[in-house]
């Protein structure tokens, strides 16, 4: 398995969930991996178990909202690896279900400074080496909540349709020079940020009940966005560039319905 071979790239929000899945399936496809999470100890964890299989990776605790720490975990990169192919820029929070009237600025700007100026960050830096290298894949985890109501909160969805147009118009921004900006929309995925729906759920004994309102029926895996991830970093991507791909099961293909299997 060598769909990264050579290939040099950052993950963020790699102490968990989707990024933790992501640092594995990409050193298992042979890239050197520098991850990257605001929890030192998750972060170390996910590196254990990418070295237990053989991996390489790096890890930097850093916050992927803050310039600074975004230009030094790049730079870190590129000096520990000579050079940058791909960064995975993942790491987001949901902000909780808040209703409207309570939401506070402090809540938007604390959930838009993580979810959309981190990636707009990675963005920023990614691209100075990507440009002069002639060649890069910059990934972001948006949301199904970025195209539609009902699969987040307020500012939460609003931060991940920033994160739509971010990368639609950053990869036209990188015209001609060879760098591809692409986004992924996850439906429902099993991780730390929706254990407390699932938690509810079990405890309510309604678990059959979760991700049944999508044509695939059932829930998501964070291997099953990884893998998402692992193309478009991959040169397989070569020719996709600009968008942002639904893996939702089908969640954000249907309107709304009533569970039936009918059509089956
Ligand atoms: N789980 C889902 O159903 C789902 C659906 C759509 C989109 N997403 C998105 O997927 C991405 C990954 O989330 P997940 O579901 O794996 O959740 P998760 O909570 O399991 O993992 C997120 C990781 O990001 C880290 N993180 C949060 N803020 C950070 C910061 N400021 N700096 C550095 N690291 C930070 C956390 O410590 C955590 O390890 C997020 O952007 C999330 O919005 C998730």
């Amino acid at each position: 398995m060598s769909r990264l071979a050579g290939k040099n790239a950052i993950i963020t929000g790699a102490g968990s969930g989707i990024g933790r899945a992501s640092a594995l399936i990409f050193a298992r496809e042979g890239a050197n991996i520098v991850a990257v999470d605001r929890v030192e100890g998750a972060v170390d964890e996910t590196a254990e178990m990418v070295r237990a299989k053989g991996g390489t990776i790096k890890t930097v605790a850093a916050d992927v909202g803050d310039e600074n720490a975004v230009k030094g975990f790049i730079e870190f990169c590129v000096s520990e690896y000579g050079s940058l192919d791909a960064i995975y820029a993942n790491a987001g929070v949901s902000g909780g279900l808040v209703p409207i009237q309570d939401q506070t600025p402090a809540m938007w700007e604390e959930i838009l400074r993580v979810n959309l100026i981190g990636p707009f960050l990675a963005i920023k830096h990614a691209s100075a080496h990507m440009v002069k290298q002639g060649k890069g894949s910059i990934v972001c985890t948006a949301s199904v909540a970025g195209l539609r109501a009902n699969a987040g909160n307020t500012p939460y969805s609003a931060s991940k349709a920033g994160v739509i147009s971010l990368v639609q118009t950053a990869a036209n921004q990188f015209y001609g020079t060879g760098v591809r900006v692409n986004a992924i929309c996850p439906g429902l995925i099993e991780t730390g940020m929706t254990a407390p729906l699932f938690e509810g759920a079990r405890a309510r004994g309604s678990e059959g009940k979760i991700g049944q309102l999508n044509p695939t029926a059932r829930y998501g895996h964070p291997e099953e966005i990884a893998n998402m991830a692992l193309f478009l970093a991959s040169d397989e991507a070569s020719y996709v560039n600009g968008q942002a791909i639904p893996v939702c099961g089908g969640l954000s293909s249907t309107h709304p319905f009533a569970p039936s299997r009918r059509g089956a």
